[in-house]
């Protein structure tokens, strides 16, 4: 019998999500799964009772008789005491828990013999995890939101322009934390056309800041911010110092700081104090993303939008809701993934398997005894690396050198006795004409991998179009065909009438390659000026 996956309203004030969309239904479906939703679980992100008739669900019209008929139960929020009694002796719930922040949760659902994964459990360091990821898709929305929140608060573009009535200059927006939230404000600030500079106390995301069209700007002491896992550490007093002192100036220049400095288990960092917010000009925002752990920002008020000094500070802690289509869409997908782990017979029946390292991560409660917190994961890639690949994808894959663990010195040695070997062995047999061209090929080889590979990765793409142009150089060959007559010893030698007008083609192409190729690279750098 295929067990059926039950998606309740949400009820959490403000909770604008649904941890299942009508898409994923299909897909749950698809698995061998049964799908019911009760009646308006997806009304506040805009998905209607129909459409999810439509991929197959089974409206349930209330919570006690979907929570009643459901073996799995799919939820954004942890459940409340009263969902907790609702939940079947024995089933299975999937949503975000925080069991250290929420024991007696953890106790209430243990006596139902319940078996809980809690999607804010999953290790982050598996870089196969990514897939169900959760706390990273909504996190990107939300620092979207972010940005978003700002510019609807700022009296002014984010874009420079010129314009008949006057020059107005580009928007300078400040993020403050580069994890996950951060890096998707400054890919989102960017895209709007502000001027962007970020900080964060782990240096290795300056790779990243730049990739995503923003500038990093350093604290002028040396620490290294990093505490393990891709999470940062508190800072030594000296570099508190040091930061405060840069923060300060940056909050005279720029119109809008966005902060989502967080540190794992401890109060959100007071990064921006109130004089800070004094010296800002009038008119500027703050958009306060850690105003729930208390605030980045001496003058936040959680879930409000206050105007102090002249600067609007937003501490929004709903930020994830105000875009519920589409963190929904996101979250839900991450829970099929999830399904897809727990049903690899495709059969409808989930299989918590706790010898897999995601999902004994993920599974807090098993059966009733509490499992959680899992043991620690070994890994053989550095976890600050693993980390940085699950915040920017697109960023980290241009980067050859980021990822696996360093070469050892000794294959590092037989590697490069092995190919000596290989170019004596070459050397002694191959004919004179073959050695010449494998020379230049080498050489090439050299040549072209010390340029691309310390080329910022996102420049990759203009690159491969001027190369592209440079390549042009073929045109020579053509140009030496159309060529006038030649007086040689013996008489006129004209080329071939078919030949030359090969080359008139030859040059016309090569020439839309050439002048093309520059064009492109031009309007792609372009884009990167500000
Ligand atoms: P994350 O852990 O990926 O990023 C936090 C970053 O802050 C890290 O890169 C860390 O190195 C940096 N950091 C820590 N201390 C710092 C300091 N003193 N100075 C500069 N940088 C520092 O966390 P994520 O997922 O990006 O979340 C960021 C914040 O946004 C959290 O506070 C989270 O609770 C909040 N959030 C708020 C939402 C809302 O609706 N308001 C929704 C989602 C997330």
């Amino acid at each position: 019998m295929p067990q059926v996956i039950g998606v309740p309203k949400e009820n959490a004030t403000g909770e604008k999500r649904v941890a299942t969309v009508p898409e994923v239904v299909e897909k749950l479906i698809k698995l061998g799964f049964k799908v019911a939703v009760q009646s308006g679980a997806g009304d506040a992100a805009n998905f209607s009772d129909d459409v999810y008739r439509a991929a197959g669900a089974e409206i349930v019209a209330d919570a006690a008789a979907l929570w009643a008929n459901s073996d799995i139960v799919f939820k954004v929020r942890g459940p409340s005491t009263e969902e907790v009694g609702l939940l079947r002796n024995g089933g299975t719930l999937i949503s975000f828990i925080w069991p250290a922040q929420n024991p007696e949760l953890m106790q209430q659902l243990a006596a139902r013999k319940a078996t809980v994964l809690a999607i804010d459990a999953l290790p982050r360091v598996l870089s196969r995890a990514q897939k169900m990821d959760a706390l990273t898709s909504q996190a990107g929305v939300a620092g979207y939101r972010a940005v978003i929140e700002a510019a609807n608060a700022f009296g002014r573009f984010f874009n420079g322009q010129i314009t008949a009535a006057g020059k107005v200059p580009p928007a300078k927006v400040f993020i403050a934390g580069a994890g996950v939230a951060g890096l998707a404000a400054i890919g989102t600030a960017a895209g709007l056309g502000a001027i962007v500079r970020a900080n964060d106390t782990r240096a290795e995301v300056a790779d990243q800041v730049a990739s995503l069209g923003g500038e990093f700007v350093k604290v002028d002491y040396e620490e290294e911010g990093s505490g393990g896992g891709g999470y940062a550490k508190v800072m030594s007093e000296g570099f508190q110092h040091a930061q405060r002192e840069m923060y300060a100036k940056q909050a005279r220049e720029v119109d809008i700081i966005i902060t989502t400095a967080l540190i794992p288990g401890k109060p959100a960092p007071k990064l921006i104090t109130a004089e800070m917010v004094k010296s800002m000009k009038p008119g500027s925002v703050i958009v306060d993303m850690a105003a729930e752990q208390g605030g980045n920002c001496e003058l936040t008020e959680p879930g409000q939008a206050v105007v102090k000094h002249g600067v609007t500070i937003i501490g929004y802690t709903d930020l994830v809701s105000r875009l519920a289509k589409q963190s929904s869409t996101l979250y839900s997908t991450n829970l099929f993934r999830l399904a897809e782990e727990l049903c690899k017979s495709k059969d409808g029946i989930i299989n918590v398997n706790m010898e897999d390292d995601a999902i004994r991560g993920l599974t807090v409660i098993k059966d009733g005894a509490v499992t959680w917190p899992a043991p620690p994961i070994k890994l053989a890639v550095p976890p600050a690396a693993a980390k940085s690949v699950v915040a920017v994808p697109a960023a980290k894959k241009g980067h050859g050198h980021g990822g696996g663990a360093p070469m050892a010195g000794g294959k590092l040695a037989i590697m490069f006795a092995v190919a000596a070997v290989m170019f004596w062995f070459i050397g002694a047999n191959a004919p004179g004409a073959f050695l010449g061209h494998f020379t230049v090929f080498v050489l090439a080889c050299f040549v072209g991998y010390m340029v691309v590979w310390n080329v910022t990765p996102a420049l990759h793409t203009p690159l491969m179009s001027v190369t592209n142009a440079i390549s042009s150089i073929i045109v020579i060959g053509a140009l030496v065909q159309i060529a006038p007559p030649l007086l040689t010893d013996s008489g006129l030698s004209r080329p071939d009438e078919m030949i030359r007008w090969l080359a008139v083609a030859g040059i016309a192409l090569t020439a839309i390659n050439m002048f093309g190729g520059f064009a492109v690279t031009q309007r792609m750098l372009a884009m990167f000026r500000k």
